[in-house]
This record gives C-alpha cells, structure tokens and sequence, in this order.
C-alpha cells in the first residue's frame, strides 16, 4: 500500500470510515448522510444542510442551490481541510455568491446576447453578465430550491438533487426535470452524475462551481497549485468572453498545460486572451472528447499539503477560471476574505455558447431523450 494510500485511510477516521487491522478501508456500513437547518430563505422556506461523510471525505451540501458549502479533505498527513470556497451563512449566498459551489444550469457559462435559435423558434434569455446570458440567467439552477434524497448503497453515500424547471424559466423552453446525484465513494472519489429530460427541443449545459483550493479556503493565492489538463487546444474569447468559435491550439501559448506546471507560471504574460480573461477564464477542448464513461480529464495538485485532485468526466469542455473577478469584497466560511486567484474553478461542461457555433458538440436536447452527463473527483495525497 503506498503512502497516499495510508493518509486517505487515516483521516477516515475522523470522517466516519473504518480501518481493518490490515490497514484496508471499509466504509461504516448504515452511515446515511446527515441534514441540518442552516437557514431560513425570506419567504421562510428552510434550507438544509446535507452532510456526507466516505472514503475520508466530507461533503457539505445545500438544499437552495444544489450548493457544495464545504469539502473536507485530508492533507498528507491525514488532516482535514475545507477546500472549497464559501459562506458562512445562508444571507451572503443568497446576496453575493459569484456561483460558490453552486449547481449551474440550464446553461453552464456564456450565451452570446442571451439569444439563440432552435427549430426555427428564437428564444431570448435575461442578459446578468455584460451583453450575455451568464450560467443560467438572473435565478439559474443555483439560485433554485431542490428536492433532496439521501442514499447509502454498500461503500457508497449520496444524495440525490431533483427540481422541475418549468416551460419558459429564465427564456429556455421545455419543462426539463432534472435529477443531481453526489456521490461519495470508499476510494476517495466524490461523482456527480447529472440527468435531464425535457417536453419540447432545448439546450441544456449542467455543471458544478465549486471554488477550489487544495491549501484549504481562505488561504491565500493558488498560484503554486500545479495542473495538468490532457488537452490540446482551448476555445479563444472575444472581449465579452464569448468563443470566437476557433479552436486553437495551445503549443507555445500559456493555455498549454499537457505538462504540469504552476498555475501562476504564464499567468503574467501578456497574452491577449489572458486580458480578457483577467487571467485564465476559458474552455479547454479535452482530447478524449465525449466519452460514455468519465475519462482523464486533468490533475491539480498543491505542494505544501501534498492533496491531489483527479478530474475524470464525460464531457468534452472544461472551463478553468482561475477565480479573477474575486476582489477581497468577499469574507468567507472561516473569516478570511477572498482576493483575486484565492481560488480555481474546474468546470467539466460542453463549451460556451455552442447553441450558436455549429460546429461546437451539441447541447440540444430533445424530448424522448436523456440528458446524462458525469464528473469523478478523485482525491488522493502524494
Ligand atoms: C466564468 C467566469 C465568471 C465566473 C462567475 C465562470 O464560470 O467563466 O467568467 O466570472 O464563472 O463567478
């Protein structure tokens, strides 16, 4: 058994899985995932906090939103960090998240002009970013109450999220029933597994936001953070961060992560979709493209705590933001403010805008249909 093996098993503990005296892990059978109150929406709607506890991981998670409040994850030497960007109280998600954690949809990123054509129909969506329709519109899937149900089956636990969207939210047409699925596994691994199905042709681009930083939330600037991204070309941006529709190879440019390197590495340099992104903000084209079953996606790692993160997915895009617009405005779930690179996003998705590129993969959604998509997080130490 190696080392990263051993740190996994011995923070377990702690977070409700069992050690054989051989050393092997072995979920605590029967332990269901937990709900407590954290707030009270305006409208006196309660919302509930989820928690999860396997493989030595612990997942918070909300009932407004589908939001991943925290992330408890060992270190190399089995203690526990939350590593993933958040609040402290229900008010500030409700007023000020830029998307922590938050479940995205319908539309993952950018729609340019909030508009798009489907069977001959034009539909207009609300414009919340700039002259574009941003992550759903002004009350996207984060912003939505959802159903939850917990699960246990063997070495997994979970909780599954469902809402009906109905026929005409936020401009998209169709009523789509969505259904969430979070995942906790005994290897390590957290999965999230998404499906929709809808009454009327549309578009659906479903992903998760979680602001990640391996150091712990509240740390400091991720710029040592290393990442590896098995991808060979990205979507290049126009000034309001819609894709020019190229796909551009990343050789010689700062967007070419084949090789792990330091985020902050090319951060600086002064590439022109650098600047428009503030920094990193863009879709990278994954070289496995859409594939049936989650596959290697990329690597994040962080020195000084040794924590690694695995991406495996079915999707074809994955958009790394390397959290530019967060300003120090922002006093998060320990007391820390957030400043600008405090964090990364890892957005598995279908790319930006494809309801108006062609050539991009498909996001139509048409009745009779399902929409499945899925992303593994595998967590490990070195
Ligand atoms: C987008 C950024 C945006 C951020 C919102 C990311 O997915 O790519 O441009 O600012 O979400 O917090």
């Amino acid at each position: 058994m190696n080392t990263s093996r051993r740190t996994v098993i011995a923070a377990g503990l702690a977070a409700g899985v069992a050690a054989t005296s051989a050393g092997t892990a072995r979920a605590t059978t029967g332990r269901a995932p937990t709900r407590t109150l954290f707030g009270t929406l305006d409208d006196g709607t309660p919302v509930h906090l989820w928690t999860l506890a396997r493989g030595g991981i612990r997942l918070g998670v909300l009932s407004y939103g589908g939001i991943v409040h925290r992330l408890d994850v060992p270190d190399r030497h089995g203690r526990l960090a939350n590593i993933a960007l958040g609040f402290d109280n229900l008010a500030d998600y409700v007023a000020k998240s830029p998307y922590f954690g938050a479940l995205i949809g319908r539309y993952g990123n950018r729609i340019a002009a909030g508009r798009f054509t489907l069977d001959g129909h034009t539909h207009q969506l609300p414009l919340n970013d700039g002259a574009n329709s941003l992550h759903g519109g002004t009350k996207g899937f984060d912003k939505q109450m959802w159903h939850v149900e917990p699960f246990t089956h063997g070495s997994r636990t979970g909780i599954t999220l469902s809402r009906t969207s109905p026929d005409g939210e936020m401009g998209y047409p169709g009523t789509l029933k969505v259904q969430v699925t979070y995942t906790l596994t005994a290897r390590g691994e957290w999965r999230i597994d998404y499906a929709a199905t809808t009454d009327r042709a549309t578009v659906v681009n479903l992903t998760n936001h979680t602001y990640f930083n391996l150091a712990g939330e509240g740390s400091g600037p991720v710029s040592d953070h290393t990442l590896e991204l098995a991808a060979a070309r990205y979507t290049p941006v126009d000034a309001g961060l819609i894709p020019t529709g190229e796909l551009a190879r990343v050789s010689g440019t700062p967007f070419d992560f084949r090789r792990t390197k330091p985020i902050g590495r090319d951060l600086r340099q002064g590439h022109q979709q650098l600047l428009y992104g503030k920094g990193f903000d863009h879709n990278w084209v994954l070289d496995k493209g859409i594939t049936a079953e989650p596959e290697y996606a990329l690597t994040l790692a962080e020195p000084r705590s040794g924590r690694v993160m695995r991406v495996s997915t079915t999707e074809p895009g994955l958009q790394f933001y390397s959290g530019n617009f967060l300003d120090g405005t922002l006093v998060g779930t320990s007391g820390r403010t957030y400043r600008q690179g405090d964090a990364l996003c890892l957005e598995t998705q279908h790319f930006p805008d494809s309801p108006n590129h062609p050539a991009f993969p498909s996001t139509v959604l048409r009745p009779g249909a399902t929409y499945r998509t899925s992303t593994v997080h595998t967590f490990s130490t070195r």
